[in-house]
């Protein structure tokens, strides 16, 4: 009788913090007859939740030929493979190439989403990405590198929207973009954090403007895994004071108790909420 197929999990394994793992990530690793993990990036840690006798392989010296091959090879026996990438695999994960393989060998899959680097980055600054009265816009981009950005996509016509950036993949390339952000239109004084390997023991938080982050990071001598997070969004004293904006809207209105959405009432307020006026949620 022909051995039924097994099935690859492509899986979030967030940031590092081991902890960060979604309940249904640790499943499947615990589950996993192999597991391939991106082992540059996802922390170490994550494979004690392999079951005794799961076949490990990290993946940082190999190509995607070779992965998909152990891949494929692995659940034509009828085994599930974990296939663990750093942060949410939806970006920057290399996973399409991996999809359009599994769909050609018409294998069964799934993507488990996890912790994006950004979000827990967020998290250790506490701050909010998107600031009442302030950018409602967060964009995740990298500065051009290796990587050619399509037109349209180069930082300074992404920075010309002053919204939050969360710059991916470039921490090598400081100094051009502070300089392309400048030239972009975004001021000296505009607040800057950049977070190396977040959830990880060694991990560095350095803080400041584009007018000293690039010599910062330099002196501190982070060349890799890192995030530059850029914008009013980042600053520290937001959480000590409520700035006047141009709108006068400086804070949500989600939990404000004059504002009426399709859940709550503004105090006072007697008729009812006719679902057409709430707004998505009130915030
Ligand atoms: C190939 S991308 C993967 C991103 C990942 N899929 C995510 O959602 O976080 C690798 C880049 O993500 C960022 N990154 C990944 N893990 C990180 C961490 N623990 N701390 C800071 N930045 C991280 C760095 O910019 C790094 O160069």
């Amino acid at each position: 009788m022909a051995q039924s197929q097994g099935k690859v999990y492509i899986v979030g394994g967030g940031p590092g913090d081991p902890e960060l793992l979604t309940l249904k990530a640790k499943s499947v690793i615990e589950s996993a007859d192999v597991i391939i993990y991106a082992d540059s990036l996802v922390h170490p840690s994550i494979v004690d939740f392999a079951k005794p006798g799961a076949e490990v392989h990290g993946s940082k010296t190999l190509n995607l030929s070779e992965i998909m091959e152990l891949t494929l090879e692995s659940v034509r026996q009828g085994k599930t493979v974990a296939r663990i990438q750093s942060g949410d695999p939806s970006i920057y994960g290399a996973v399409l190439e991996q999809m359009r393989i599994l769909e050609e060998a018409q294998v069964d899959y799934e993507i488990i989403p996890g912790v994006s680097a950004a979000f827990a980055a967020a998290a250790r600054l506490k701050v909010e990405l998107t600031i009442p009265g302030g950018s409602q816009t967060v964009i995740m981009t990298r500065a051009q590198g290796r990587v050619s950005m399509p037109p349209g996509e180069q930082l300074k016509d992404l920075a010309a929207h002053g919204s939050t950036l969360v710059i991916f993949l470039s921490i090598t390339r400081m100094f051009t973009v502070v300089r392309q952000l400048l030239e972009a239109g975004y001021t000296e004084s505009t607040p800057v954090a950049v977070v190396y390997r977040v959830g990880w023991p060694d991990e560095k938080i350095i803080r400041g403007t584009l007018s000293d982050i690039a010599a910062k990071v330099r002196d501190a001598k982070i060349t890799l895994q890192a995030l530059i997070m850029v914008g009013e969004a980042m600053d520290p004293a937001l959480l000590h004071h409520v700035p006047t904006t141009a709108n006068g809207v400086s804070s949500s209105h989600l939990y404000a108790s004059d504002y009426t959405h399709l859940y709550r009432r503004a105090e006072g307020e007697s008729s009812d909420v006719e679902e057409g006026s709430s707004v998505d949620g009130g915030q």
